[in-house]
């Protein structure tokens, strides 16, 4: 099975596994029949192709305007506990789309269940946390597994919140007098003024445009090394990496026009701000 092979990925050198060619989509594609068909012999072509990335990017999203990033807002939810930035996922890139060749269980988490449910939610009614994590977990974890220390679901959930408590942005921005308001609007340099020393200059924030036209902040992006550090010096340009589900909208906050930063609102999630 493909679920024992991986872990033994960790013993190769990065250097090594960089210098590895892509492989399209199709050969992807190809190789899940075989998963399917129980023909293994093509396990060496994907293995390379799930470790050949360089970056990663770690996303984090506001739940405040999180529902206007949907195209049916009435299909989110934001769970009365939650009241800060959460997780939407750690993402090899250029390696996303990885494979369901590593089934993921709830017993995997078992023990980063409430910590999960805290910084992690899903905020879609028809989805249980568990199934994004899931997801997660089958689009990007598995080839962020060819990395020592994130080769297993619990491990990769692990750092996964560790980084989320090393990536405060809400306190930041609250020390900087940056704070969620229907009435002011922000621009994109101050704001990135702020983060950068945290989260390094090439962190990517983004927008969607609501029904009244505002610009709305919902996601921040942290590009990052192999090794976890800020910041990646490849190319972080990952080809527009897959929006969530039901998700069209995001794009970079433009530099010119300010963008708002909207309060969490539990009772009314779609509209905030009216
Ligand atoms: C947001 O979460 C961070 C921990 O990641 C915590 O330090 C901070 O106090 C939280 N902010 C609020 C308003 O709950
Ligand atoms: C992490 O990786 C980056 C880029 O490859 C490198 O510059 C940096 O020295 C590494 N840091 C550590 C602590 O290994
Ligand atoms: C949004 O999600 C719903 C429920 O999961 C689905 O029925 C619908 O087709 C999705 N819409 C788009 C545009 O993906």
């Amino acid at each position: 099975m493909w679920s024992s092979v991986l872990p033994l990925l960790v013993a190769v050198s990065p250097a090594l596994l960089l210098q590895l060619p892509d492989y399209t989509s199709t050969q992807e594609e190809g190789l899940w029949q075989d998963y399917k068909h129980g023909r293994h012999d093509a396990e060496l072509p994907d293995k390379k192709h799930f470790c050949s990335w360089k970056c990663l990017l770690f996303t984090l999203q506001w739940p405040g305007a999180f529902c206007q990033s949907l195209d049916e807002e009435t299909l989110c939810t934001i769970p009365p506990s939650i009241n800060n930035w959460t997780i939407h996922g750690l993402w090899p890139l250029k390696a996303w789309r990885c494979c369901k060749c590593w089934p993921m269980f709830e017993s995997d988490v078992q023990e980063l269940d409430a910590e999960l449910k805290d910084h992690w939610p899903s905020l879609l009614r028809t989805q249980p946390s568990f199934h994004f994590w899931r997801q997660e977990w089958e689009k990007h974890g598995v080839c962020a597994a060819c990395v020592e220390g994130m080769n297993s679901p619990l491990r990769y959930f692990q750092i996964c919140l560790k980084l989320r408590g090393q990536f405060d942005i809400q306190r930041l921005l609250e020390d900087a007098g940056i704070t969620p308001s229907c009435q002011r609007p922000y621009k994109l340099v101050e704001v990135h003024q702020v983060l950068a020393p945290h989260l390094g200059d090439k962190h990517e924030i983004q927008c969607v445009t609501d029904e009244k036209d505002r610009e709305v902040w919902f996601q921040v992006k942290i590009p990052l090394s192999h090794n976890l550090t800020v910041g990646c010096d490849h190319d972080v340009d990952d080809g527009n990496p897959a929006p969530p589900r039901n998700s069209s909208h995001g794009h970079p906050c433009p530099p010119q026009v300010p963008f708002y930063y909207f309060p969490i609102d539990h009772q009314d999630p779609q509209r905030p701000c009216g």
